[in-house]
């Protein structure tokens, strides 16, 4: 879209007058100055600026997912400087994108953005059932049988887990996700260590890390990728992309028929069947 046009569309000034303020200087694209009448812009990609202050235009809601690489805390702001996930989202161009749930620190994978309050508070009521799929390097070796608390429902300190669908992952899964030279070294420092599926329809602090701890295979690397209808795919780490329509609408779905209390209560029953 041409700059003039996009300052038109966000009220700034009429598109003569968002012309002339390109003229004046007073207008930047990514930081330079844009004084060429024909600069044209990528609406959700470019940061367009009036006098040092930041336009949008009125997109509607945003939705993203961002590859959380190890490292940052899951929050808009951290009080002692931190690195947070802030930093990784283009948080200046969609005033009022937050995370929807959270990873802990050293937890890598899907984390989902968004500007729209309704389906984020949706989506962390405890009543939603949006299966989210997580990836454990958990230490020693682990027998399939040992998994059978977890399939159970497994009982923390805080109190009953919903039976958890579970799985050891074959050797080559295990090597696709964990490759690099940090991963080696967490592998070497256990010794033995075994990859392990876990889904939850649950969003507990800590809980993945929990669970394995309880049957005695503490965690050593988690990675999440998947949420409801939502992969990450091969989306580089620290990387974030915008939802298609179609992932938008599909995240709709799920999120309307998990506050369904019917839903959920079909949802239980086929849980514990
Ligand atoms: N469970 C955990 O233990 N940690 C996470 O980051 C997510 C789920």
């Amino acid at each position: 879209m041409r700059l003039q046009r996009f300052l038109a569309r966000a009220g700034v000034a009429s598109r003569r007058g968002s012309e002339d303020l390109m003229t004046a200087g007073r207008v930047t694209v990514n930081g330079a100055p844009a004084t060429e009448l024909g600069t044209k812009v990528t609406v959700g990609v470019d940061r367009v600026a009036v006098d040092g202050k930041t336009v949008a235009l009125d997109q509607g809601a945003v939705y993203l997912m961002l590859h959380k690489p190890a490292g940052y805390l899951t929050t808009m702001a951290d009080p002692q400087g931190r690195p947070c996930v802030a930093s990784l989202v283009p948080r200046e161009q969609y005033p009022g994108l937050f995370p929807v749930g959270r990873l802990d620190k050293d937890t890598t994978g899907l984390l989902l953005f968004t500007t729209d309050g309704d389906l984020g508070n949706i989506l962390l009521h405890p009543s939603h059932h949006v299966a989210k799929r997580y990836l454990a390097l958990v230490d020693g070796t682990v027998r399939d049988a040992e998994l059978e608390p977890l399939r159970a429902g497994i009982t923390l300190d805080d109190g009953p887990c919903q039976p958890a669908p579970c799985r050891i992952l074959d050797h080559s899964e295990e090597a696709c996700l964990w490759p690099d030279t940090a991963s080696a070294e967490a592998r070497g420092r256990a010794g033995t260590a075994t990859g392990v599926e876990v889904i939850l329809h649950e969003g507990r602090k800590n809980q993945v890390k929990r669970m394995l701890g309880a049957i005695g295979h503490p965690v050593l690397l988690l990675h999440r990728d998947r949420m409801g209808p939502l992969e990450l795919g091969d989306l580089a780490r620290g990387s974030w992309r915008m939802l298609t329509p179609e992932e938008v609408d599909a995240l709709k779905r799920v999120s309307s028929v998990a506050s369904d209390p019917a839903y959920a209560r079909d949802a239980l029953r086929k849980d514990h069947a």
